[in-house]
This record gives C-alpha cells, structure tokens and sequence, in this order.
C-alpha cells in the first residue's frame, strides 16, 4: 500500500465511521467509560461484544505472520514474554499488570489520543495511555486513530521490553523538562520517527519496532517501499509528517544499542538550549 493508498483509507474509515451511529455510540460508551477514571482509578471492565473479538482475532492473526518476518528481535522476545491472549480482546487492567511486572511501565485509560505533553507526563510516571476502544469492523486493517489494538500491540509489546520502557520514560522526562513549543515538537517529532514508526537493522535486514508499523497488517507489509534514511537526529528535524497516512520517509538505526545511544541519550540530556542549538545547526 502506498502513502496516497492511506489516504484514501483514511477517507474510506472517516465515511464508515460517520455513516454507523451503531459504531459511534459503542465508541462513545467505551469512551465514557474512560473518561470517568482517574489516573489512579482501576482500569475499567469491558464487556467486549462478539463482532469486536473477532476484529481482535482476525488482525492478532494476520499481525503475527508478518512479525516473525518484519518485526524487531527485541520487540518479538518482549511480544512472546507479555503472551497478549489473541483470541479475544483482552481487559486492558490484565495487560496492564502484565507489563508492570515485566517492566515496571503500566496503561492508563484513555478516551481517545491525549495531547502530548499530557501523554508524556504519564510516560514520565511509567504509565502509558490507551484506548480501550476498537477500530470498526469494515476496516480492520487501517485506523488513523489510535485504538486498543495500536496501544496494546504496538506499545503494549514493546513496553514489555525494558530497554524500550527505559526509551519511552526517558521521552516523557524530556517533554516534562522542555519548555518552548519548539523543544516539545522537536521531542514529538523525534517520538514519532523512532517509538512510533522507527526501523532498525539485524543481519542486514530491516525490520519494524516502530508501534504504528508493527501494529499495522498495511504498514508491515509496505515500510520498505518507503525511503528509508539513517538515524540521525539533524537529518529528522528536517522532515515533516502526518499522523493521518503512511510515512514517505522514515529512519533505521544500525541496532538497538544506535538507537539507545542516539535517541536514548538524547531524550536523557536534552532542554530548551540544546534543541535549539541543534535545530539551529546547519544541515550537511
Ligand atoms: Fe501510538
């Protein structure tokens, strides 16, 4: 699938949303329900119905196959430690627990995307926000928006790996320390190129770690089509991007220690002067 095949799902989603007021009241209902609980609060309890188990089976099965091929060793031994149940939708509260003692990172319950320097205070606190809501049944392969199963999937697998948990903490810390607008985009810029859609390199082959590639059956099976450029921090504040389609370009680190090392470091030493002087560097 191309980035302009996204688009057109987008549009696809947007009009099979608007038209099933079914599909928006359950939303909203699971929304509500989110809503109402407090960041301390217990996750609440979903009574998934049939028609959502079974979106939750069909793309747990159609991921798996391309993960053993497409995905990231260090994403795929946390993946089998957390064990995520793929016959049914799992209550998120149990997933929760499971990360917590893999990690130390648990989920928060959302209502829908947070903003992100909302998202980053609870990565700063080892919590992590997701929905608990599902995709609609006619587009079980493509969601702009975040649902339960991008968070759990995508971010619930890796956040079982405590070298990824240590990367999105070190994200939410520098959000907290950051001040100007500029600094905070620049630290959600580089969230998005690496913990959502980054790529790294194993024995010379590209795999995904990134949670919206790795949650994604379109996204897994056309990443490599994209133009894939070197990690570099400079080279990235460069480069625009839409959360809404797929991503004309993106990054691969040689390996998970680059990685921990480039965008771990700097998550971990960053402020306003040093995104500023970065961002002012000319580009090679
Ligand atoms: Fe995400």
């Amino acid at each position: 699938m191309t980035p302009g095949q996204g688009a057109e799902n987008r549009v696809q989603e947007q009009s099979t949303v608007a038209s099933d007021p079914y599909y928006e009241a359950r939303r909203a209902e699971i929304a509500a329900m989110s809503d109402r609980c407090g960041p301390d609060d217990p996750i609440p309890t979903i009574e998934y119905t049939e028609q959502e188990h079974e979106v939750w089976r069909l793309v747990c099965g159609k991921l798996a196959a391309h993960h053993r091929s497409d995905a990231a060793i260090e994403y795929l031994d946390a993946a089998e430690c957390l064990a995520i149940p793929q016959e049914g939708v799992p209550q998120l509260r149990d997933v929760s627990r499971r990360i917590e003692s893999l990690s130390g990172f648990r989920f928060r319950s959302a209502p829908a995307l947070v903003p992100f320097r909302q998202f980053c205070s609870g990565l700063a606190d080892s919590a992590f926000h997701s929905t608990q809501y599902l995709r609609h049944p006619a587009t079980p392969f493509y969601t702009a928006d975040p649902d339960m199963l991008h968070d759990v999937i995508g971010h619930g697998n890796a956040l079982a790996s405590k070298r990824f948990a240590r990367l999105y903490r070190l994200a939410g810390e520098a959000a907290e320390r950051a001040e100007s607008e500029a600094a905070v985009q620049f630290i959600a810029k580089v969230f998005w190129f690496t913990l959502e859609c980054g790529l790294l390199r194993e024995r010379g082959m590209l795999k995904a770690y990134g949670a919206t590639i790795v949650s994604s059956y379109g996204e897994l099976s056309h990443f490599r089509d994209a133009e894939i450029r070197p990690l570099n921090l400079k080279s990235l504040a460069d480069v625009d991007y839409d959360i809404s389609t797929y991503q004309k370009i993106l990054f691969e680190a040689d390996s998970m220690n680059q990685l921990e090392d480039i965008v771990g470091s700097f998550w971990e030493t960053c402020d306003d002067n040093t995104i500023e002087a970065l961002l002012a560097e000319p580009v090679c």
